[in-house]
């Protein structure tokens, strides 16, 4: 709900736990007022800092520097004395920077509002209502808008800016981010998300501490090593209890996420666009949106606001129709094969696999152009007959004929130097003139910002889905961008170029799910590069990950199921010795963990030794069961390897408190420990439950009956097993 006080000055946005204020002083200047639990006054303009006692009279306003130093503005400005992290920057033509906002109008509405060309979270009248500020700088003829979308149900509070150029000279906007927030550093700590390839979205949890500390990407995309999320949280907060600040971007391309303590120990949290590489020309009577960031507030912990998130994406940004239907259980070749397939092969996988109640067929990489390596072909998406003889509609006829869906790969960003593609149009990859452009995994970037270039993408990969019953794409990106250059855009242009690489993405994939509204999308980068909420617009899941190691895919699925729904993760069983990192884990280790995912394999069926084989059936059954819970309950993480260096575990726990499932994974085995007992938060205290094991010896593990009080103070019992890599499962039901 969003109210304004026209006696005070005041607006408050309040969800149902939160309450964010903001407050217009004398000047016009727009302050933040308060962010946290919710709280009762309807005057709440005290909370700013207005007037503070210092180096100078700020109340008299003698000494503006001063003054905006410690003022906590909405949207921090560049070059007037506010000299902490900005959100906004902004040039003249004469090449002065500086820009001063003063209020001037706002608006209050309801429901939610698109954003031209980005992704953008929806909501009808009853679910969010809508706060346009709106401030100007005279001198510069520029009129800035903050846009607050605020949800009646969720803790949740989502930014975008809009900034317009009413004058008649041009503006150069050298930042323009999303979220600023200014609160008082209570000793916090702060939460990001780290990685590389094959180990992406590491949870690194550390204190604030004076100066700047932050993430990035310049990488053109999210990227594996550095992601949009930012926690700032109580020291003491854990998974269950204390305050918990969250901010993520939707967004999928360059970002910055920092933290700044200042010389008043006030905290300034950033989020937005990387100013690095980036600048905007904005003519007269143009104005640039900023993609959207989100702001979540929970009292319970990083549990509550993972739930939060969770059910905002799933809820108010995933739009596919599988949103909230299963997925279906995929197999997927690359794992199994590599580039070394054709038809019978893929027919062989998929006749087995359909035996044990698979559902579809992913064709990966190299199916296309005369691909048998990652050197070549990339941007000739001609089916390779020689490879699948008799064509791509009589593959997906055999494999429909199965029983089974058909999907396939692409990369439709890329250009491989040895293609078809290159050799007529060498100038369509990025590149800087004069330049030899830099190589990564023996590919270009196509400069899909050219109208004819997106075109021309865009077609080769519609005429292929035409051209046969497929029913998913799995959409890769493979590189990241370097060598920024453009046959069309002048050099005071060029600063636009990351940011509208990320924009024709985005119209790719709305071009794709609106001629293929039933499509199910799931993105890719490299594994999960560009795994992010901007893409959870087009499509309702993303490869988490290269690494299909059930233990290192502990630490990856943690992380990401930090921010993001559970069935957003593509997860997959694959054999061992793990392709990625050699370690051998016991296959039903392997199906559990999966099982918290989207749930797939990537194994070559045909090899797959018989005992292993002979549990798929039951694991397709486990998924069947359970998959309704995972996809749509609340995850609640109850312990982390990470932290204690010995075991995993979390759950699913369904909205309606009747039921959860929890997984355990016995990282490292000790000897001579006694039993471990997990207390399972969250059921109804009064309510008794069953709680089995449903995939273990029945005459081993035995049905216990507790209630929700005793399962959270006291908890279940937890064998241990011999060995390390052991999982287990437990189905809470109640009675
Ligand atoms: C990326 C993906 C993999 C696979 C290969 C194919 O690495 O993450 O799953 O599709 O590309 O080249």
């Amino acid at each position: 709900m969003i109210s304004f006080n026209s006696k005070t000055n005041t607006f408050r946005l309040d969800t149902p736990g939160s309450t964010y204020a903001i407050f217009i002083n004398e000047r016009g200047y727009i302050g933040h007022a308060y962010y946290g639990s919710k709280i009762g006054d309807d005057d709440v303009s005290y909370l700013t800092r207005n007037k503070e006692y210092g180096f100078s009279d700020n109340a008299i306003f003698r000494e503006k520097g001063s003054f905006l130093d410690f003022f906590p503005q909405e949207l921090p400005t560049d070059g007037l004395g506010d000299y902490r992290e900005s959100a906004l920057a902004v040039c003249d033509a004469e090449g002065h920077n500086a820009i001063e906002l003063k209020y001037k109008s706002h608006k209050i509405s309801a429901g939610a509002q698109p954003l031209p060309g980005l992704p953008a979270v929806f909501g009808s009248a009853d679910e969010c209502s809508v706060l346009d500020l709106t401030a100007t700088d005279d001198i510069l003829d520029a009129e800035v808008t903050i846009i607050y979308t605020v949800f009646e149900k969720l803790d949740a509070i989502v930014r975008s800016v809009k900034i317009k150029n009413n004058g008649s000279k041009t503006l150069f906007l050298k930042k323009a981010l999303s979220l600023a927030l200014d609160i008082d550093d209570d000793g916090f700590d702060v939460i990001t998300l780290h990685g590389s390839w094959a180990r992406e979205r590491h949870i690194d949890r550390r204190p604030v501490h004076m100066g700047k500390q932050g993430v990035c990407s310049n990488r053109g995309e999210t990227s594996h090593q550095e992601h949009p999320f930012l926690a700032l949280l109580d020291h003491k907060a854990d998974w269950d209890s204390g305050r918990v600040y969250g901010i993520n971007f939707i967004y999928s391309g360059n970002f910055i996420a920092d933290v700044q303590k200042n010389q008043f120990n006030n905290v300034r949290a950033v989020m937005g666009i990387n100013p690095e590489n980036f600048s905007w020309k904005l003519e007269p009577g143009c104005d640039f949106y900023t993609p959207q960031a989100v702001l979540v507030y929970s009292d319970n912990g990083l549990n509550g606001m993972s739930h939060t998130f969770h059910d905002l994406y799933r809820e108010h940004l995933i739009r596919s129709p599988y949103k909230k239907s299963p997925r279906p259980i995929l197999i997927n070749n690359w794992e199994a094969t590599y580039f070394n397939f054709d038809t019978d092969k893929l027919i062989d996988i998929a006749r087995e696999a359909s035996k044990d109640g698979i559902e579809m067929l992913v064709m990966d990489d190299g199916w296309f152009g005369h691909r048998s390596f990652d050197d070549s072909s990339l941007g000739d998406w001609i089916v390779n007959e020689n490879k699948i003889k008799g064509g791509l509609k009589h593959l997906v006829d055999e494999v429909n004929k199965l029983g089974m869906k058909f999907g396939i790969w692409f990369e439709p960003e890329m250009i491989s130097p040895d293609s078809d593609l290159y050799r007529a149009h060498p100038d369509w990859a990025i590149q800087i003139p004069g330049r030899e452009p830099g190589m990564s995994r023996q590919q270009l970037v196509l400069d899909i910002t050219r109208k004819e270039v997106e075109d021309y993408t865009y077609e080769s990969v519609a005429k292929i889905l035409r051209s046969a019953n497929i029913e998913y794409v799995k959409w890769d990106m493979n590189r990241q961008l370097t060598d920024i250059g453009s046959v069309q855009l002048p050099a005071d242009q060029l600063g636009e170029f990351y940011h509208r690489y990320v924009l024709a993405v985005y119209r790719l994939q709305e071009r794709l799910i609106t001629e293929f509204p039933k499509l199910l999308l799931e993105n890719c980068s490299g594994g999960g590069a560009r795994f992010d909420p901007g893409m959870f617009f087009y499509s309702p899941q993303i490869w988490c990950s290269d690494d299909t190691d059930a233990i290192e895919r502990l630490a990856i699925q943690e992380g990401t199921a930090l921010v993001y729904p559970l069935s957003t993760m593509g997860a997959h069983v694959s054999v061992c010795p793990n392709h990625a990192c050699g370690r051998v884990t016991p296959f039903k280790t392997r199906g559990y963990v999966a099982l918290s995912g989207t749930f797939g394999y990537e194994l070559d069926i045909t090899k797959l030794p018989a005992e292993e084989r002979a549990m798929i059936p039951g694991q397709v059954a486990l998924y069947k069961k359970f998959s309704d819970l995972v996809r749509n309950g609340d995850y609640s993480r109850i312990a982390s390897y990470s932290e204690n260096n010995e075991y995993d575990c979390w759950a699913s726990i369904a909205k309606d408190k009747s039921k959860a499932l929890v997984t355990f994974v016995q990282v490292l085995n000790h000897p001579n420990y006694k039993t471990r007992f997990i207390k399972i938060a969250g059921l109804k205290p009064e309510a008794k439950y069953r709680v089995t094991w449903p995939d273990e010896d029945q005459t081993k593990f035995q049905p216990m009956e507790l209630s929700g009080l005793t399962l959270a103070k006291a908890g279940i019992p937890l064998r241990r097993d011999w060995g390390d890599f052991q999982a287990q499962l437990i189905y809470i039901e109640e009675c």
